[in-house]
């Protein structure tokens, strides 16, 4: 572990394994529990049947009740479900501490995926009233997930997650990553970190310092990072969230270090919030982080907050009351600069050793068919078919319309009868994208039955409107590309 302290000693951390294995408090353990209705119930915060189902406070009751339930339990159930680790070593690991006549938890301890556990603070929601402390650990939140989802998970030598927090990240990585590298600035989050790894039988490589700084000179096959993303004037109060650099200078710094630290072929992820600017494409700003790195990007666009609403979502992530002074300091900092909203979104980033690199920045707000890593890997995929073909190379070859594609008309009566105004073509599945086409694309599609090569296509398309070949194909070039790239056409093998 590179010298980092954990939370208990490694004796302590196969003590508590012991007991979360034994007690069977995984996932699927809790859900087997407590039943289908009670767990959906959990899912909602509503923890009623879960107590209900608990009272009897068997090792694995208890834990639930404790971590799941955020109840107060007697000091013998928590001593007998925590064995053999003994209850002193909770104390001083934080797990658990005294409250009323019993105890409660310390820290979160939260069964992830099949099997595993995370570790880290407890969060606002369970501290009604108690702001977050500066150097608080997030726990799985939902740009946790955002990212975990959006990761590229083909097997890779070698991993970094920047700002790693509790390990979640790193987990993840280490299904498909032979070695994992994991950093934060903060030394509570490390141990934390180091702790969760222990815990889940991993071995990472930590290392603590800013941002890139600790892997300086060092590159990765897969970078991910989920780092202190929120905009605002570099102030910085909480350690998971603020940067200290000004605006959205964290998301572009992280772009103009990414090809120092990726191998060739290799991809960087991260989260992002980036400002809209009065009289500014926002696009254009995102893109403008790319300029001169030399690789492929694509950032999806996820959701767009105005300067009130999210002023008002990051005060109140932090617990407490919300500090009047400090929303209106917060507010008129985005009112100088012009900034109309803030957009939050994902940034996937390729070293493909090309001097031609793609830069797309797009919105993408509808809800996607996860896993988004997947569409995001074809993505990239669909780039590299496309980089080696021209456009006779594209209309020499035969298509396939994507399953279940659809169409949606919107049509005027008129005194001719129905006057079509807007025709838009609709993906069903994968990243669900829909675009309104003219009726040469609608053309194009419709044939791509995987029969014709496109050029042939073409002539059949030339020769009904009257026009040449030649002039339909310089047309045609560009959108092919287009309804490649998104898939809306498949090329067809052989
Ligand atoms: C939003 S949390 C992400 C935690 C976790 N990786 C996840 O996905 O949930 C951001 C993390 O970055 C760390 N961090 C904050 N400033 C940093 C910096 N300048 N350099 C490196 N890490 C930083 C924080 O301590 C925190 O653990």
């Amino acid at each position: 572990m590179d010298g980092h302290d954990m939370l208990l000693s490694p004796a302590g951390v196969d003590a508590l394994r012991t007991a979360l294995t034994r007690a069977g408090y995984t996932s699927d353990g809790i859900a087997a529990r407590l039943g289908p209705q009670a767990t959906a119930g959990v899912a909602r915060n509503d923890f009623r049947a879960a107590l209900r189902a608990t009272e009897d406070r068997d090792p694995l009751g208890t834990l639930i009740r404790l971590f799941v339930g955020e109840q107060v339990e007697p000091e013998e159930a928590v001593a007998a479900a925590l064995a053999p680790l003994p209850l002193a070593d909770a104390f001083a690991a934080g797990l658990v501490e005294r409250y009323g006549d019993g105890l409660r938890m310390g820290l979160d301890l939260e069964p992830y995926g099949t099997d595993w556990w995370v570790l880290s603070d407890v969060p606002a929601s369970a501290r009604p009233g108690r702001p977050l402390p500066a150097e608080h650990v997030l726990g799985i939140g939902g740009a946790t997930q955002t990212l975990v989802g959006a990761t590229v998970r083909r097997p890779v030598e070698t991993a970094l997650d920047l700002g790693t927090g509790s390990g979640v990240q790193a987990l993840h990585l280490s299904t498909h990553a032979r070695r994992v590298t994991a950093t934060d600035l903060s030394e509570r989050a490390l141990r934390f970190a180091a702790t969760t790894a222990a815990l889940n039988g991993q071995d990472w490589e930590l290392l603590r310092g800013d941002l890139v700084a600790p892997v300086a000179g060092r590159r990765f096959d897969l970078v991910v990072s989920n780092p202190p993303f929120v905009v605002g004037p570099g102030t910085t109060t909480h350690v998971y969230r603020d940067s200290g650099r000004v605006g959205d200078a964290v998301g572009a710094e992280l772009a103009a270090a990414a090809p120092g630290l990726l191998t060739e072929g290799g991809t960087m992820q991260y989260l992002a919030n980036w400002v809209h600017v009065a009289g500014e494409d926002w696009g254009d700003r995102v893109a403008g982080w790319f300029a001169g790195t030399g690789l492929d990007a694509w950032v999806l666009q996820r959701e767009v907050a105005d300067p009130m609403a999210y002023v008002n979502l990051w005060l109140a992530d932090v617990g407490g009351t919300v500090d009047p002074q400090r929303a209106a300091a917060w507010l008129d900092w985005f009112d100088a600069h012009k900034i109309e909203a803030v957009g939050f979104g994902i940034v996937s980033l390729r070293r493909g050793g090309h001097d031609d690199p793609v830069v797309r920045v797009e919105d993408l707000r509808q809800r996607v068919e996860p896993p988004l890593g997947d569409r995001i890997a074809d993505w990239f995929d669909r780039q590299d078919w496309l980089r080696v073909r021209d456009t006779d190379g594209l209309l020499a070859q035969r298509y396939r319309a994507a399953d279940g594609l659809q169409l949606r008309q919107e049509a005027t009566m008129g005194d001719e009868g129905w006057a079509v105004d807007r025709q838009v073509l609709v993906m069903p599945h994968g990243l669900r994208w829909s675009e309104e086409i003219d009726p040469l694309v609608l053309a194009l599609v419709g044939g791509a039955d995987g029969k014709l090569p496109l050029r042939d296509q073409l002539a059949l398309l030339a020769a009904a409107h009257d026009v040449t070949v030649d002039e339909l194909a310089e047309a045609a070039g560009p959108i092919v590309a287009h309804l490649v790239e998104r898939g809306v056409i498949e090329p067809v093998a052989g």
